[in-house]
């Protein structure tokens, strides 16, 4: 895998190999991407058989800065917005307004140009603006959508590093954009509007709930796995998914019998400090930020998977699910259930 910089030389080659009907990886704010142009079925293809991801895993398309209006969205085939009504309308382009930029995705009714392929066969599409700033300078020049799920293989943590893109695909990937360590380090949150205006978290993500709450003045429905079809499910929704290799074990510190943490061969993960300063393990955040423990969550976890001398890890789990407490308890909770590809439970 070529490792490539931004600036003109870069970008320049990144997108002739696109264009070519290539795939490269892609550093977003939240991790990196496994990007091919959303339009060309043949590429997207590509993508699935480097992830070895099943085809009823839609992929999320990514878009330049400047498309973020429901108009713009129709008028390119991405979004089909006349089967929304106006609440659903007003909600849309209120988040879009808000939030884009940034690590939020909007499940919408999906357009003409969109193939099958990408949101396997679903009638909606997601759609997202990343904010880093190589990921625009790309879609900006490309003026394509692109169509990138997480850079890593099926079922594993995302990648927030291009060493870590390398350590996952290798040589299944010709280029990996460098651009340094993703800033959000959790992958987007992902919510649907509704034709009838209603809007459903499908995946706690780096924008925190709380945040699209306020903004359209009323909660977001739960997931219902129950209701949904396996070609519906979110890979976010399958139960193990960004998931080390080795065992993961969630405590919490409120009952935790501290001799279980004496264990050599158990590698232990704190998101704040441990209320003991002698008790082993590595510290997310030394002042209990939850942005900071969500920054380097997954490059610990891949760390303490890759130490030979561990066997097992231990990982504090959230006291609250406020913020981003509930992403980074979800895939806390995701990478400690047993490595069968059920549907979870909730
Ligand atoms: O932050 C992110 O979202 C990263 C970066 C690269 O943008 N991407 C990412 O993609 O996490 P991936 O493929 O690992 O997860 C995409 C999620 C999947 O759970 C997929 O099922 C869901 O988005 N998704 C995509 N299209 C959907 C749709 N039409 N309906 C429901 N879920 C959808
Ligand atoms: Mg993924």
């Amino acid at each position: 895998m070529k490792v490539l910089s931004g600036g003109f030389q870069g970008i320049s080659r990144c997108m002739a190999h696109l264009r070519s009907g290539g795939i490269l990886a892609i550093p977003t704010e939240t991790v990196y991407g496994l990007a091919a142009i959303a339009t060309q079925p043949e590429a997207v293809s590509k993508i699935f058989a480097a992830k070895e991801r099943p085809s009823f895993d839609p992929l999320i398309v990514h878009i330049p800065q400047g498309w973020g209006f429901l108009k713009k969205l129709d008028e390119l085939g991405i979004t089909d917005s006349s089967v929304l009504g106006l609440e659903a309308r007003t909600s849309a382009e209120k988040l879009m307004r808000r939030f884009w930029p940034g690590p939020l995705t909007l499940v919408l009714p999906r357009g003409a140009k969109i193939p099958d392929l990408v949101t396997s066969g679903l009638s909606t599409v997601g759609i997202r603006m990343p904010r880093h700033t190589l990921a625009q300078d790309l879609l900006k020049h490309l003026q394509e959508p692109l169509a990138a799920p997480s850079a890593n293989r099926f079922g594993r943590i995302s990648p927030t590093s291009s060493s870590a893109v390398i350590a996952e695909l290798g040589d299944r990937v010709p280029i990996v954009l460098e651009g340094g360590p993703c800033e959000v380090g959790l992958e987007s949150t992902i919510v649907h509007i509704a034709p009838d205006g209603s809007a459903r978290l499908l995946r706690p993500g780096g924008l925190a709930r709380e945040k699209i709450e306020a903004e359209l003045g009323r909660a977001l429905l739960a997931p219902e796995a129950r209701q949904l079809s396996t070609a519906e499910l979110a890979p976010g929704m399958l139960a193990s998914h960004y998931a080390p290799r080795k065992r993961l074990v969630l405590f919490s510190r409120h009952t935790l019998d501290p001799s279980h943490l004496a264990v050599a061969s158990r590698g232990v993960m704190w998101l704040s400090p441990p209320p003991d300063s002698r008790m082993p393990g590595v510290v997310l955040s030394e002042s209990g930020s939850l942005e900071e423990m969500a920054r380097v969550l997954f490059a610990t976890l891949r760390k303490l998977d890759n130490e030979p001398a561990i066997s097992e890890i231990w990982a504090e789990a959230p006291s609250s699910d406020q913020g981003l407490g509930a992403a980074i308890h979800d895939r806390l909770r995701r990478a400690s259930a047993p490595k069968a590809l059920e549907p979870s439970q909730g």
